[in-house]
């Protein structure tokens, strides 16, 4: 059976990676998650955020020692002597590519095209086969229309690729007026992929105390058919790599993501919730419904059921919601 997929110009040996998360931390679960079959690596992602205050930190240390003389500069210490986020995740880079066959791909997550984009040299030097950008805005000014948001992940994306040679997969939020046409723009400004849906984590209310709290809820299978559409609508309309995130936590949600049109299925949450060996489970589960359904290769399953490839296009668009009003029924004794 043919499991290999190609993604981001890379070729891998089968479409299940997992996606950005702690695990990447650890050596160890790499390891682990290699041997239990990932076809690829995204790493945790660098935040901007870890980037900026490193940088801000090191020029007020550098000026306060300044005591005037030119000579005194040369007994400053080097920013390498204070290993910080950025060298623990270029090490991290560096670590995996030496202790692991499959590809890396490195994270990227901020807002603004600034200068610690320039760091992307430095990741790309680490070894990194790839770099993911996670720009995960949330649009709150109320002035600002979506063209403008739109603009932004064009601008993060072509400083990016002025920095660096290396493919790179923009991680999309599903809150856009027109997600398609976005693809598409990013295809054309030299986005080598895509990964369809970033989740945003929304505050919580604790109305007992009456105060916020940041909530994680877990995803379950539901929330992959969300990207399950849109990948449809894509797969076959554009060339750039199609990965889809959220919501695969067995074979048969991969399965269906595949179906659709994906070149990879991600993983976060099932991994985190029941350990790197189950990337395994989820593998076999795939190879046995390929074995059932007589299917030999990965390339005879992506999007078969794609928009395009399906007797009834209408049913991914709003015929389909039409349908699934009228089929609903209330609960018992619920007179509507
Ligand atoms: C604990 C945790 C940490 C995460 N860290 C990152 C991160 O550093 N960068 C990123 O782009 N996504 C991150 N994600 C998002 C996941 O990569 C994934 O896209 C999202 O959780 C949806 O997939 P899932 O339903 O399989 O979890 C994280 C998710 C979780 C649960």
């Amino acid at each position: 059976m043919d499991l290999t997929t190609q993604w981001l110009g890379l070729t891998l040996r089968n479409p299940l990676v997992p996606s950005a998360s702690p695990l990447s931390r650890s050596l160890d679960a790499c390891r682990r998650l290699e041997d239990a079959g990932a076809g690829a690596i995204v790493m945790y992602s660098l935040f901007e955020e870890a980037v900026r205050v490193e940088e801000e930190a090191m020029v007020r240390f550098l000026h306060h020692q300044d005591t005037g003389f030119g000579e005194a500069d040369s007994f400053l210490p080097d920013h390498m002597d204070f290993p910080g986020e950025l060298d623990r995740y270029l090490e991290q880079i560096a670590t995996l590519k030496a202790s692991l066959g499959i590809p890396i791909v490195a994270s990227l997550n901020g807002v603004t095209p600034g200068g610690w984009l320039q760091h992307a040299r430095e990741i790309r030097d680490a070894g990194a086969d790839a770099l993911e950008l996670n720009v995960y805005y949330v649009a709150a000014d109320l002035a600002q229309p979506g063209t403008a948001v739109e603009a932004r992940y064009l601008e993060v994306l072509h400083s990016l690729r002025s920095a660096i040679d290396l493919p790179i997969n923009l991680k999309l939020s599903p809150q856009f007026s027109s997600v398609a046409h976005l693809v598409r723009t990013l295809e054309q400004h030299g986005a080598a992929g895509v990964a369809l849906f970033n989740r945003f984590y929304q505050p919580d209310i604790d109305v007992h105390s009456l105060r916020l709290m940041p909530a994680l809820h877990p995803s379950t299978s539901a929330d992959a058919l969300l990207a399950m559409r849109w990948i449809a609508i894509l797969h076959g309309r554009v060339a750039l790599s199609l990965g889809a995130t959220g919501g695969i936590h067995t074979a048969e949600d991969a399965v269906k993501l595949l179906l659709a049109g994906a070149d990879v299925v991600h993983l976060c949450t099932a991994l985190l919730k029941r350990g790197p060996e189950h990337l395994a489970t989820v593998l076999a589960g795939v190879e046995a419904w390929m074995e059932e359904q007589g299917l030999e290769s990965i390339d005879e399953v992506r999007g078969r059921l794609s928009q395009a490839a399906v007797a009834n296009p209408a049913e991914f668009e709003r015929a389909q919601y039409v349908q699934v009003i009228d089929s609903f029924r209330s609960g018992a004794g619920v007179r509507v």
